[in-house]
């Protein structure tokens, strides 16, 4: 028998977790899809690098306090434990895959080059000059390109999870996943693939905000598929703010890393002021939250635009971040004599479908690994780093969980996905959409609203706001989902409409200021009530 074995997303986690299930038999068969090119995703982008303990000046304690402080009471310990103490192992992975992390000197003998972000006590990022993630989609993707056992699907859009519900009428609790619905953009077609374990890898869900650092594809499908699907999704609310974007019209989505504040660059308001000390003891090393608040507040007080970030102290700061130094040069910033004007952006999620340790969803045969899952790590806030990190850890947690049931299956021992009579997807008497204006439109009404009503200081009042629109957005939506065959646009709207209501439910659960969460009528945390989970059910549990 022939194990199936679906991921969605070809990221660091998807791209990682593809070669782990691969090199576990010769007999799986693994199916990567991604919904543009297999390159493309947040992972490419990835700057500052991958945390985890390495030099003999740190240890697994510092790495874990760390992540502790900056979760504010919400990680889950024991995930922290797991995944600082699995870093080192999973990084030589990578090594041995082909990243070629930068080292101090030229010689390969060299000790690797550690940076420092915000949060972390010791320098501990392991990192690819400021090009880390573009250096790690490199290599896993020609690891698995080579791989006989592993097919990517590109321009494939996942649509839905398959759940045994829809194949039973009849069928009763417990559901199981059994592959997914999926578009492929190029003609048009809808595809059924059935799979014994199916991986959501799907990334984050930035595009959610009108402004925000993370690419196109980052519109939260997995959190709505998973939801739609039954799965529990949790602590949505805690959507992380990157305190330094370019500003600027021509840099849509360009982050300024935050190494380059570990290195020596300074926050300062319009008048020159370096006002992190009047927020926080570290000043600018000050927790992501923090300082991105810090920003908000000033920009609020100034009424400016933007504020500077002055990389005029980091000595060889162009040697040191290459990438960022020559898009700011390129839109005619020289970031060695002129600060470099930033404001804060949508960056990560660390809510998302919630995940055990094994990487498990709460519907049987769904894992979820990478930034749509919400193993508590992160908490109510992601220390700086740690994100490429637990892609890695649990990307090999899953597959050490599947070992079992993948004997089973070569053995013959349980009945598999593929025999079963999956229903092709029904487009019922939808015809094609003439006018893309609308879905546009609503797009942008949805991104400027989350913007404006959730963001980064958030209200009661604003929340119920949100919530009423976001109400009458998804009656107009539905329509043409249903009425309409559908496209990318469309999928992935609905999608980022159900995440933005997902999160505003969450943000109205949490009656405390927590971590990312800041609410300006509940201004302080309040550990009595609110020390756990803002868990949703999916509709159908
Ligand atoms: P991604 O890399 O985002 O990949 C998602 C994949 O899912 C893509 O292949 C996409 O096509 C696919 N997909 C999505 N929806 C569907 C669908 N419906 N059907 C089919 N396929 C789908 N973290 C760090 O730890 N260190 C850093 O230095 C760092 N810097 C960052 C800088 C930037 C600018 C950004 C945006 C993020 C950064 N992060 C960093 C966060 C980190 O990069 C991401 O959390 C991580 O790369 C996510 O990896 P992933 O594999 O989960 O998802
Ligand atoms: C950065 O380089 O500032 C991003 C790091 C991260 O998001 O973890």
């Amino acid at each position: 028998m022939v194990p199936q074995v679906l991921i969605l997303g070809t990221g660091i986690a998807g791209l990682s977790c593809a070669l782990k299930f691969a090199g576990k038999h010769p007999a799986i068969r693994v199916t990567l899809l991604a919904k543009e090119r297999a390159d493309e995703g947040s992972t490419r982008y990835a700057q500052g690098g991958i945390a985890s303990v390495w030099s003999k000046q740190d240890s697994f304690e510092e790495h874990q306090k760390d992540t502790l402080a900056a979760g504010a009471g919400l990680c889950r310990a024991e995930i922290v434990n797991i995944c600082v103490g699995e870093g080192p192992d999973r990084i030589r992975e990578l090594i041995d895959w082909g990243v070629q992390f930068t080292k101090k000197g030229f010689d390969p003998a060299e000790e690797f080059d550690l940076h420092r972000e915000g949060g972390h006590s010791r320098r501990r990022i392991l990192h690819a000059d400021d090009l880390t993630g573009l250096e790690i989609e490199r290599a896993l993707l020609e690891q698995v390109r080579r791989h006989p056992q592993i097919e990517i699907l590109e321009n494939h859009i996942a649509i839905d999870l398959v759940t045994e519900g829809k194949v039973f009428k009849r069928w009763r609790k417990p559901e199981r996943c059994l592959g997914a619905y999926a578009l492929d953009s190029s003609t048009g077609k809808i595809r059924t693939i059935a799979a014994d374990i199916t991986v959501l890898a799907t990334g984050g869900a930035g595009k959610v905000y009108l402004y925000t650092s993370n690419p196109d594809v980052s519109t939260g499908d997995g959190i709505a598929m998973a939801h739609r699907a039954g799965a529990q999704v949790a602590n949505l609310e805690f959507m992380q703010f990157h305190p330094t974007c370019l500003y600027h019209p021509s840099a849509k989505t360009f982050l300024i890393s935050e190494a380059l504040r570990g290195e020596g660059a300074v926050l300062r308001n319009l008048s020159g002021e370096a006002f992190m000390s009047r927020y926080h003891e570290l000043s600018d090393l000050a927790p992501r939250d923090i300082v991105a608040r810090a920003i908000d507040s000033e920009m609020k007080r100034t009424g400016d635009r933007h504020v500077w970030l002055d990389a005029t102290p980091i000595p060889e700061g162009a040697k040191k971040f290459p990438n960022i130094f020559e898009m700011c040069r390129s839109l005619g910033i020289e970031p060695t004599k002129h600060p470099i004007p930033v404001v804060p952006a949508a960056h990560y999620m660390c809510g998302g479908v919630l995940a055990n340790e094994n990487g498990e969803s709460t519907l049987p045969g769904l894992y979820a690994i990478g930034e749509v899952a919400c193993t508590g790590l992160h908490g109510a806030n992601r220390l700086a780093s740690n994100s490429l990190l637990e892609a890695v850890v649990f990307s090999n947690r899953v597959v050490l969980h599947a070992a079992g049931l993948i004997e089973q299956i070569i053995g013959g021992k349980v009945p598999q996905a593929q025999p079963l009579p999956i229903p092709e997807w029904d487009p019922g008497r939808a015809v094609p959409l003439e006018e893309q204006i609308d879905i546009a439109a609503n797009w942008f009404e949805l991104r400027t609203l989350m913007w404006n009503y959730v963001g980064i200081v958030r209200g009661d009042r604003r929340l119920e706001r949100a919530r009423r629109r976001l109400d009458l957005l998804r009656e107009e939506v539905n329509t043409y989902y249903w009425n309409y065959l559908l496209t990318r646009d469309l999928i992935e709207l609905r999608n980022l409409l159900t995440v933005a209501d997902l999160i505003v439910q969450c943000a109205l659960q949490r009656k405390e200021s927590r971590g990312l969460h800041f609410t300006v009528d509940y201004p302080n945390r309040d550990d009595a009530k609110f020390s756990g989970d803002t868990v949703i059910a999916g509709p159908k549990a």
